[in-house]
């Protein structure tokens, strides 16, 4: 395992962090997570060198602080950092602030949290667990010893966290990135700003939940012709570690495979460690990967809003996902909302209003008509 300096906080980390969301329930029976095996997984990964553990509060139906508590009892707990997270929905004012983390001190069976985020944050988020003291809890926290570095996850455009990293002295933050993210949400520009400023960064869906684990044919060709063999899991990884903003990779593992898997990878990587031509496979590795979305939809939402409320960036978007990642739509939540809320493309008038506004100059009437064949399910 290669251990990773954490910015301007003067500790290091491994480079591969276990996230603790993705754990399954048992094989038979309803439950939420196979507890024995969830533990034995936590244990195997920290006995080969992971010292960063990342959990939720809301995780795995509110039962992922307690597994891991578990799991960091015979001494576990010295050897790791734990990071979890506050969600919005669940505090109004300081008492309720107070109250959620004594429950997390109390689940996870330890006196203090080392990372604690405000959870998935955007510039609304912000401004609500500003409105409520939140930035003054964690101040008094750290002082007091129950947190150690006040952190936030973020999900959202990248000019909301450059308004939310400069708005506070945060110690880290943790953002979705992976190679095909580099301009979705915080993306390069939001890696190389937390650089600028010292702020560690830890990385969330470095496979896109495990999207990028399988490539495509085109994209398998790409790998298969370089010299060096690499799994599209190592070419991620390796891809994320070459980047020295980089403090930890998250990875949620559901077998013990996975996890010697991703100690091997995380043991051959470095800051600046990738040569041109892997560099250059990389962004090849990309354009294959646009090279098979739908539709040239950009999201400016200039065709928006419909007259007939069809939500035409998001189902654009969740076409290009099914296609680009042999997705299916079932699998895709955002898509899944637009059903749920009635924004389907069987909504559509062929009006015309979103092609005249359209900057991209799509075909959108057509286009809509194949989406809603192509996502229906
Ligand atoms: N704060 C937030 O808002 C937020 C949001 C998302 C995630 N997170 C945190 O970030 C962590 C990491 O995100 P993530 O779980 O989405 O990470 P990820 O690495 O993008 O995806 C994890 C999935 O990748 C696959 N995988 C992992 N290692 C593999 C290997 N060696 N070979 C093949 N497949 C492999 C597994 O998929 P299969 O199960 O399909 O095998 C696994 O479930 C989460 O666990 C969670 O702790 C936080």
């Amino acid at each position: 395992m290669k251990y990773r300096k954490f910015g301007k906080l003067g500790i290091e980390g491994s480079a591969f962090g276990l996230g603790c969301m993705r754990f399954n329930g048992e094989a038979s029976g309803d439950s939420i997570i196979d507890e024995q095996k969830a533990i034995s997984l936590i244990r195997r990964a920290i006995d080969g060198g992971v010292t960063y553990l990342d959990t939720a509060y809301v995780y795995l139906d509110r039962t992922s602080e307690i597994v891991l508590g578990k799991a960091l009892l015979d001494g576990y707990r010295d050897r790791v950092t734990i990071a979890t997270k506050m969600p919005m929905e669940a505090v109004h004012n300081r008492a309720e602030m107070e109250a959620l983390l004594a429950e997390e001190l109390k689940k996870l069976q330890t006196d203090h949290i080392d990372f604690y985020l405000m959870h998935g944050i955007n510039r609304e988020k912000w401004e609500y667990f500003k409105s409520i003291g939140a930035p003054r809890f964690f101040d008094d926290m750290k002082r007091e010893g129950k947190i150690r570095y006040k952190c936030f996850s973020f999900h959202g455009p990248y000019d909301e966290f450059e308004f939310i990293i400069n708005d506070w002295d945060w110690d880290m933050v943790q953002i979705q990135y992976n190679f095909m993210d580099v301009d979705n949400q915080a993306g390069t520009r939001g890696l190389k700003l937390a650089g600028r400023l010292g702020i560690p960064v830890v990385i969330m869906e470095g496979l896109l939940g495990g999207q990028l684990a399988k490539a495509p044919e085109n994209v398998q060709a790409l790998y298969d012709a370089f010299p060096v063999k690499r799994s599209p899991v190592e070419w991620a990884f390796r891809w994320l570690c070459n980047h020295p903003e980089v403090a930890t990779v998250l990875s949620g593992c559901n077998e013990a495979s996975q996890i010697d898997d991703n100690l091997r990878i995380f043991d051959a990587v470095a800051p600046n460690c990738m040569t041109d031509d892997e560099l250059k496979l990389m962004d090849d590795v990309r354009s294959a990967y646009l090279s098979r979305r739908k539709i040239g939809c950009t999201g400016c939402r200039y065709c928006m809003p419909c007259p007939n409320g069809v939500n035409i960036p998001g189902i654009f978007s969740a076409w290009n996902q099914m296609s680009l990642y042999n997705q299916n739509p079932k699998d895709n939540w955002d898509y899944g909302q637009i059903v749920l809320n009635g924004e389907t493309a069987d909504k559509c008038v062929a009006c015309g209003a979103c092609e005249a506004a359209c900057p991209q100059h799509l075909g959108i009437i057509e286009a809509l008509k194949q989406a809603q064949r192509e996502l229906a399910f």
